[in-house]
């Protein structure tokens, strides 16, 4: 697709975000910047992308009766998942029925939104290098799949859950009650399977971003943004940064996972390859076929941010995947639970040399929600990294 028709007419390119969060509502902005007409669906009302598109919509999108509904009537051109719990037997019907086109594909979105689809597809049909693994559905299993050779130290995690949410690492034996009622309370869906993972001792993680987009061939080619380091705590990202440095056969690994995993979920958008790197061996950890939490620093050092070469992948134009500035990304968290907070300090964090402040204007705050983030470029990865923590820590939400 490389025709554009005008919003709110006949000729529109319409598209539907399913999941309007602060990734979604970067999307929202790329395409509204090439007048594409925008339909942001999400669970709560004046989610951060519903606040930037031409339509809101409401709905439980896990819900198969009401996601159905809801894209009959609206019959975009385009479906563009942002978060994992979608009901996507859905979506794989409609594409079948020729209904819908959904990105990366509709596939793509059933295996990626829980832990099993693509670990399984890494591991088991592609062969890719993963932790290893067990599912396990009780205690007792969980309890057997470690001493049969997971050992300790490993990671816990419910099969449907992101962030973090429902993941602890175990120990010893002492741990493993506790990580599997952990599991249980986190899961984003019913009663609970979980992933036991055997825990690696990594020198550092990335995520690899890597694009499908059409290229001058006029087909569809790979492209790589550099690598961006992260840490993250208790499974969820508080600082990012790009690029990376990395020996050449780390990257040259870490590309070819990437491109192995992405070649296998097909379609055209931009993907984050989670990857871990010990001297040059890498594992295969997760993807996203979407943009990534860790890739918002791209936001301040890439020429076409992550988001915007989500949208021009998907609508078949042209991708420029390459860096313009080192620099860095800290997470603003919420530090309260209330809705309609106030953010003291963001004067003061904007008078950091090189900065910017992005909030993303949820309705609520939770103490640990991620409410903004401040990114920074230098020269020097280390410093933007600093500074990047010291403009986040300058800026103080508040109950109003
Ligand atoms: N097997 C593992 N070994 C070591 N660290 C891990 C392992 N699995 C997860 N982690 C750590 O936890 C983080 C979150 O895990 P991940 O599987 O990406 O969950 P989520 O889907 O919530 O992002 C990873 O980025 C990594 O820092
Ligand atoms: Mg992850």
């Amino acid at each position: 697709m490389t025709t554009l028709g005008t919003p709110l007419s006949p000729s529109a390119t319409r598209v539907m975000l399913l999941g309007s969060g602060e990734l979604g509502k970067e999307v929202l902005i790329a395409l509204q910047r090439l007048g594409v007409e925008t339909i942001a669906v999400d669970r709560y009302e004046n989610a951060p992308g519903q606040q930037v598109a031409h339509h809101a919509r409401t709905i439980t999108m896990s819900d198969p009766v009401q996601l159905r509904a809801l894209i009959e009537a609206e019959k975009p051109d385009l479906i563009v998942p942002e978060i994992e719990a979608i009901a996507t037997p859905v979506l794989e019907a409609l594409e079948a029925e020729g209904k819908v086109r959904c990105i990366p594909t509709a596939r793509a979105a059933r295996l990626t939104m829980d832990r099993e689809g693509i670990r399984r597809l890494a591991a088991e049909t592609l062969g890719l290098p993963t932790s290893p693994y067990k599912f396990c559905d009780s205690l007792a299993e969980l309890q057997a799949a470690i001493d049969a050779g997971i050992g300790y130290p490993c990671i816990v995690k419910p099969v449907m859950s992101s962030s973090g949410k429902g993941q602890s690492k175990i120990d010893g034996p002492a741990d493993v009650q506790k990580a599997w009622d952990y599991a249980m309370a986190g899961g984003r869906v019913g009663p609970g399977r979980v992933i036991v993972e055997g825990f690696i001792d990594f020198d550092y993680e990335i995520t690899q971003l890597t694009v499908r987009a059409v290229g001058e061939s006029g087909q569809v080619e790979t492209f790589f943004c550099d690598p961006i380091g992260h840490v993250q705590v208790s499974g969820d990202y508080v600082e990012s940064w790009q690029p990376h440095p990395m020996s050449p056969a780390a990257l040259a690994e870490s590309r070819r996972v990437a491109k192995a995993v992405t070649d296998n979920l097909g379609g055209q958008g931009l993907f984050g390859v989670e990857l871990f790197v010990k001297g040059d061996q890498v594992w295969f950890s997760e993807v996203s076929p979407r943009p990534h939490d860790t890739g918002m620093v791209t936001m301040i050092t890439q020429w076409q941010n992550e988001f915007e070469l989500h949208a021009r992948a998907i609508l078949g134009l042209p991708v420029d995947t390459s860096l313009k500035s080192p620099g860095a990304s800290a997470v603003i968290y919420g530090g309260v639970d209330a809705t309609g907070i106030v953010f003291d300090g963001v004067a003061d964090a904007m008078r950091v040399p090189n900065s910017e402040i992005r909030l993303f204007g949820k309705p609520e705050s939770f103490v640990k929600r991620r409410m903004g983030v401040a990114l920074v470029h230098d020269a020097d990865v280390e410093t933007a990294r600093t500074q990047a923590k010291l403009a986040a820590s300058k800026v103080k939400p508040r109950k109003a």
